[in-house]
């Protein structure tokens, strides 16, 4: 059954967790994977989380089946978290969800949602993209279009190179949007760009997807929604998912949400429901409850929440001061090379204005491993590796042009 197998190769991002894997130098540094280290370089747990699964446990709970729609406090609460308390769309009970084993499944099954439902499916992409990202569509058999994004040699948002080509979008395409802390760019729209996407969306008749996957790593909690919270407001119709995986800090438990948010003339919000259910069901049967309860917990206890609030904001600001420092130690390994782009964009990730080529040059000589694009994760650095980095960006740019390079070329 297996013999055909022999030369399957892993993807891109698998195969360089591989190669991280088999490095034996004792400097190895991964700025690949997307998870929070802090200053011990450790990947902490939460103290909110922690009491939340204390008050579960002591709570002596049942582990019979949920419905396929899984923990549906949790799509309450984090609804009300995404999209705001009083968000029109959740006041006109609007928003139908299911809770997914995290972000990654539930971009999947709105996947297979669309694909089943539109006739030659296309989903437009930002380009870059998180590469597992456009697996989720292609293997639903949805035609994948990128536009215009950000370029990496100047490390900017190319937003009218954007417009101009989501300008081709027809009715009924999915436009795929970050909510925040783009990955793998860090680049975020601003608000009046939100606006101006809007009206485009409106004008043609495409239906947005909003993935949030780091609420509360950018600007803060409120701020880093506030893009989704008006185009939910001013679109007739919207798909959303959500990651609990780094907000919470929880990323193996795997807790996500699926939201249709259906338009105020639609005719059967319970038909909507019903396909999703069956769509989550036929895709994996049931998501694990354990990540959702403890969100549960936290978002439905006024102290853990607090605590939960503080935890997070504490986050977010040593990820801050570690663009910091890198800005610093890239601008002063490399006279009167701009890095001020690390501070200006958000989360966990930002890319180096680096190739292919000279990314494999940085691995090869200085053991750094990225992920495609160069993406380094911030959050992920600690000081010492941030001026490794910033050495091996500087021995990139010194060998431009020469024998190094050209034998990568
Ligand atoms: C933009 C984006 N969406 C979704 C995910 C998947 O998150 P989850 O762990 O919830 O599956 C990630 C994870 O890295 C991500 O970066």
């Amino acid at each position: 059954m297996f013999r055909n197998l022999c030369d399957y190769t892993n993807d891109p991002i698998e195969a360089l967790f591989v190669r991280l894997a088999e490095d034996s130098s004792q400097d190895k540094i991964d700025l690949g994977i997307g998870v929070f280290r802090d200053d011990s370089g450790k990947v902490p747990v939460m103290q909110a989380v922690r009491r939340a699964e204390q008050q579960l446990f002591a709570r002596d709970l049942p582990k019979s089946y949920l419905s396929p729609l899984g923990n549906q406090d949790y799509c309450r609460d984090v609804e009300r978290l995404v999209l705001g308390e009083d968000h029109p769309v959740l006041r006109e009970q609007r928003v139908i969800s299911a809770q997914t084993p995290g972000a990654g499944s539930a971009l999947r099954a709105a996947a297979e949602l669309v694909h089943s439902l539109v006739e030659n499916s296309v989903v437009w992409v930002s380009e870059p993209v998180w590469g597992h990202q456009l697996e989720f569509f292609d293997k639903a058999g949805m035609a994948i279009r990128t536009y215009r994004y950000y370029d990496q040699s100047s490390s900017t948002l190319d937003f009218d190179g954007m417009l101009d080509d989501l300008g081709l979008m027809m009715p009924d395409d999915l436009l795929l949007l970050h909510g925040c802390c783009h990955n793998p760019t860090g680049q975020d729209l601003t608000i009046e760009q939100w606006h101006k996407l809007a009206d485009k969306i409106i004008e043609t008749g495409a239906v947005p997807f909003v993935d949030v996957a780091y609420q509360g790593f950018g600007e803060g909690i409120d701020e880093d929604v506030a893009g989704l919270r008006l185009l939910a407001e001013k679109v007739p119709q919207l798909l959303l998912t959500v990651s609990s995986s780094k907000s919470f800090g929880i990323y193996r438990e795997r807790a996500g949400l699926l939201s249709v948010i259906v338009s105020p003339d639609a005719v059967d919000a319970e038909s909507v429901r019903r396909k999703l259910r069956d769509t989550v069901r036929q895709l994996y049967f049931m998501a694990p409850d354990h990540g959702a309860a403890v969100v549960h917990e936290i978002l439905s206890t006024p102290e853990l929440e607090k605590l939960w609030r503080q935890e997070l904001d504490g986050v977010r600001q040593h990820v801050a001061d570690m663009r910091r420092l890198l800005r610093q130690t890239i601008e002063s390994a490399n006279p009167g090379f701009d890095a001020s782009f690390f501070e200006t964009q958000h989360g966990m990730f930002s890319c180096l204005p680096i190739s292919a080529d000279e990314q494999l040059l940085i691995e090869q000589h200085f053991h750094i491993y990225m992920l495609p694009n160069a993406r380094v994760n911030v959050a992920a650095m600690s000081g010492n590796q941030s001026a490794r980095l910033a050495e091996a960006f500087a021995f990139i740019r010194s060998e431009r042009g020469t024998e190094v390079q050209q034998a990568f070329a």
